[in-house]
């Protein structure tokens, strides 16, 4: 595996504090957006660990808990005395004054939640950098609140729910604020965020798309040495930005395995090879397998069967092609952050069943190369595009891995899979037209197991219905149906009718997630 750490060039990371809250997450990304490389790591880190880690500087998240439960989380009081720079926010900020002597944490009955208007009563405090309004909105969302702030620190700021609404210590550099600066409620908070990281921390804007590729290029190189490394191609974003930034450091002794499984979207089976082979000139191999995925999916209607057919034969296509590359030790996953973040490791792993392109067994030997483990999704599509991808593989749309398979309901056949791929290109042609691709999470069509009677002309037509699905979701674990403009609709419908034969009748899937789930399988 690559050493994230290494991603760092010219200072340490900044090490983000999870105490819990569901925005650690989202500090990291802002200060990666400052073009600082950043990492989560749990609370229960020792001094001696930050040590190691050489951080440029800590950043305490919020939290669900108050201070004063039992059982709360702290930190290693020691790491305040390592002269690494500190920022707390909210739980992080009331932690800070509840460890070091002389701070006071209350509970004063009068917490805020929402916009609040704080009063700067320190405008040359170092996070304020002298340029802030004295009055702003700020986000809370607190029941505690600082009383006293510890020997030495200063009081930079306040409202009224919080008369410490920020404090700091400049020699200790040790800053902190009750309010949360990574939301975009917060309009003054991302200059907050970057006058900590810039000035006390000293850290450049630096980490940039292009140096994290050159980082990566070096740790590639160093991981497989001479040995050959093969890669499946499911023709999704990470396993695709994965494949380029590979290839770029290892070149000829990258092979990409592409199982065209018959049951991808219109023109998708030949946008890969077109992109790979041709663009990239990436070795290809391109195994054409819609016959046997037919045959094997013959007279098979339950969803929960039709997805194992469909992984077992991914497998035994995939294992018969890899045993026949010699010394093929390495195999790349596409495997992004916040997998890593959920697994809550960050050690080298042997193949996982929940592996992004169709499962593989755990008793395949191979190490793994995952050069995308410390990036966002949001950082994947910019290295992609830096690659020299095309949108259409940058920007895809999450695509399941058995395909229309989950998308046709009752048997597989070629002569279904021919008119919903039809019909949902004519969806995804016509969201893009109306400008909407980047705002919707998902646009597909779904056919279903029954026909229904219309009129075409004046013959009596027996045709499927098309069901169109359009979700906006920020994760896909929850979603919403989006609300697209009739006349969108309209479009849709009379082209798909007009267009694809086989259908007569269009509707629209107004479900949200949960009760339903975005896929109809
Ligand atoms: P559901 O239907 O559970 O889908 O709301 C959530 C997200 O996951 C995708 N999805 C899959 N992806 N293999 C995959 O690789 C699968 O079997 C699978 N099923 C659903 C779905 O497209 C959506 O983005």
């Amino acid at each position: 595996m690559t050493d994230p750490d290494a991603v760092t060039s010219e200072t340490g990371p900044i090490l983000v504090v999870d105490f819990g809250a569901q925005y650690a997450q989202l500090i990291a990304r802002r200060v990666r957006e400052a073009h600082v490389y950043s990492e989560i790591v749990s609370h229960t880190i020792t001094a001696a660990e930050v040590t190691a880690r050489q951080p440029a500087g800590i950043i305490f998240s919020g939290g669900p808990k108050s201070v004063h439960v039992e059982g709360a989380p702290v930190i290693d009081p020691a790491v305040y005395d390592l002269g690494v720079p500190v920022l707390g926010i909210c739980y992080g900020a009331q932690l800070i004054a509840q460890q070091l002597p002389g701070g006071v944490v209350a509970n004063t009955g009068s917490g805020e939640y929402g916009r609040t208007e704080m009063t700067v009563t320190a405008p040359d405090a170092v996070l304020f950098g002298g340029g802030q309004p004295e009055l702003q909105q700020v986000w809370m969302s607190h029941f505690d609140s600082i009383s006293v702030p510890p020997d030495g620190f200063a009081i930079t700021s306040s409202t009224p729910g919080a008369p410490v609404a920020g404090m700091e210590h400049v020699e200790r550099k040790i800053h902190a604020v009750q309010y949360h600066p990574e939301v975009v409620h917060t309009p003054h908070g991302q200059a907050v965020l970057e006058h900590f990281l810039y000035d006390v921390c000293g850290c450049p804007p630096a980490w940039v798309m292009s140096s994290v590729i050159d980082t990566q290029v070096d740790l590639i190189r160093k991981q497989v040495g001479g040995a050959k490394v093969i890669c499946a191609l499911s023709g999704g974003v990470d396993s695709a930005v994965a494949a380029a930034l590979v290839h770029k450091a290892i070149g000829p002794q990258l092979t990409c395995v592409f199982v065209d499984t018959g049951l991808m979207r219109l023109g998708e089976g030949e946008q890969v090879v077109e992109t790979f082979q041709r663009h990239q000139g990436i070795e290809l191999i391109h195994v054409r397998a819609a016959d046997r995925y037919f045959e094997r999916l013959e007279g098979i209607t339950d969803p929960e069967d039709k997805r194992k057919a469909i992984g077992e034969l991914f497998i035994r296509i995939f294992e018969d092609v890899s045993g026949g590359i010699e010394d093929a030790k390495f195999l790349v996953q596409g495997t992004l952050y916040p997998d890593v973040i959920e697994s809550g490791t960050a050690s080298a792993a042997k193949i996982k069943s929940h592996h992004n392109v169709g499962g593989l067994p755990e008793d395949m030997q191979f190490d793994l190369v995952e050069p995308l483990r410390s990036l966002f999704k949001d950082e994947v599509r910019k290295v992609g595009t830096e690659l020299g991808l095309p949108d259409e593989i940058v920007w895809r749309q999450p695509f399941p891995g058995p395909g229309l398979g989950v998308r046709i309901i009752g048997e597989v056949t070629p002569d279904k899979v021919a008119i919903l791929q039809r019909a949902d290109a004519i969806v995804r042609e016509e969201i893009r037209a109306a400008g909407l691709e980047r705002e919707i999470w998902q646009a597909f069509a779904v056919l279903p197991d029954i026909r229904s009677v219309g009129v075409m002309g004046d013959e009596r037509t027996y045709g499927y219905p098309a069901i169109i699905r359009a979700v906006t979701s920020e994760d896909a674990m929850t979603a919403d149906w989006a609300r697209l403009p009739y006349d969108l609709l309209e479009r849709m419908s009379s082209r798909i009718i007009n267009e694809v034969d086989g259908i007569n009748r269009v509707a629209y899937d107004v479900t949200s997630k949960p009760p339903g789930t975005i896929e109809w399988e």
